[in-house]
């Protein structure tokens, strides 16, 4: 049974040690916990400033029983064990049970709808927040929308992600396990769900670049989940591109490959296939990031039938912004400060000025509208 109000689950692995380090930032005690204790513990040890958190590692194993035991007693639980798709409707059944707050980082928005719709009454009737997918990728961008939408009238946002780096290794694995359920990735046209088409890329044009991108729809992004049933939106798409050309045309060739060849395999043999290509692709630990090369644009266009708005959220380090998230999260979550429970995007729950106020104190994020 847990005696700190949060518990990080999947803390040896690259974005679990920077919810630690911003856990610290904010003086809030957690469980460092992991499949592996001594590895939790080993990467705990390159935490800057662990010293001053107040902090305990616990191993446990990955089934729900043992997970319910770990967090019954802890107020929030940060997941960053991924790829979500396979690993965390254990964990978030273990929360629910447990009675906590649930934050992830997940990149695959198709996962966030099924967990909704499967646990968000029980989080609601228990006045908890299920917020999966508390990251850079989703979060940050919906802040901008809530910005577009300040402007009455507006009714369709187009948005765009668009990082620069390369992702991390539990990132890459993410990315082809959202190939298996790209056939429920959708947006919003005529407040009508629209499926995408599956391994096709978008030439995309984004301020500060005068060279067209390269976009994918990304598991459809958050953004369509959480508008769908908000009566000021009619229209709304989402999509990521990654400023590396040649990362995001891989991207689209090799779920093109999934279509052809992997996906009517057998479901082990599918996954197995597709990890090991994942491996191949990114197979180590990402260094810190240096926030004069991870540079993230985040664009919402917004529109009414006669006046337009787009806000643009330039941020820096988005691994370490998706830790500062988790504890500003986590913070108003201890504090009781959120006024939705359920399966509520971060920012339903605790309120995009609040987050955006965040990681501008932390230096992470501008704001330009226009
Ligand atoms: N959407 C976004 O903006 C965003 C941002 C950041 C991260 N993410 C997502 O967050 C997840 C983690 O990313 P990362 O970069 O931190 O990956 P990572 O460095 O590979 O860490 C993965 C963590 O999961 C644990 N793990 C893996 N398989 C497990 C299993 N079968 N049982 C229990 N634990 C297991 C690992 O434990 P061991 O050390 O024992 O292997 C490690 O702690 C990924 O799904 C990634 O897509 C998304």
């Amino acid at each position: 049974m847990s005696k700190k109000p949060v518990v990080i689950y999947g803390a040896s692995g690259y974005t679990g040690r920077l919810v630690a380090e911003a856990m610290r930032h904010y003086q809030i005690p957690f469980i460092a916990a992991g499949r592996n204790g001594p590895r939790v513990e080993e990467a705990m040890k390159l935490v800057p400033g662990i010293e001053t958190a107040e902090y305990e590692v616990a191993e446990v194993n990955h089934d729900l029983e043992s997970l319910v035991e770990l967090f019954s007693g802890a107020e929030v639980v940060c997941n960053t064990v991924g790829p979500m798709w396979y690993y965390a409707p254990l964990v978030v059944e273990a929360c629910a049970r447990a009675g906590a707050h649930y934050l992830d980082s997940t990149g695959e928005a198709t996962f966030v709808d099924e967990v909704g719709q499967q646990f968000g009454d029980q989080f609601a009737a228990a006045g908890k927040v299920l917020s999966p997918s508390t990251a850079y990728m989703f979060t940050v961008l919906e802040i901008a929308a809530h910005i577009v939408l300040e402007t009455p009238g507006i009714d369709s946002l187009e948005a765009i992600c668009s990082p620069t780096g390369t992702p991390t290794f539990g990132s890459t694995q993410t990315i082809f396990s959202t190939f298996e359920s790209a056939d429920k990735a959708f947006y919003l046209e005529n407040n009508q769900r629209v499926y995408w088409p599956p391994a096709v890329g978008y030439e995309t044009v984004l301020p500060d670049r005068p060279r067209a991108l390269y976009s994918h729809a990304w598991s459809g992004g958050t953004l369509p989940l959480y508008f769908e049933k908000d009566p000021r939106i009619i229209n709304c798409r989402q999509t990521t591109a990654f400023t590396s050309r040649e990362l995001m045309e891989q991207v689209t060739e090799m779920q093109k490959m999934y279509e052809r060849d992997l996906k009517p395999l057998p479901e082990k043999e599918r996954k197995a296939k597709l990890a090991a290509i994942g491996e191949q692709m990114q197979p180590g630990m990402p260094p810190r990031e240096n926030r004069l090369v991870h540079r993230n644009v985040d664009v919402v266009h917004g529109r009414g039938s006669t006046h337009a708005v787009s806000c643009t959220i330039r941020s820096v380090n988005p691994y370490q912004l998706t830790g500062i998230l988790h504890a500003a999260a986590a913070n108003y979550l201890i504090g009781g400060r959120h006024f939705a429970s359920g399966a509520v995007s971060i920012c339903q729950a605790v309120g995009y000025q609040e987050l955006l106020g965040q990681l501008q104190n932390f230096g992470l994020a501008q704001v330009e509208t226009n």
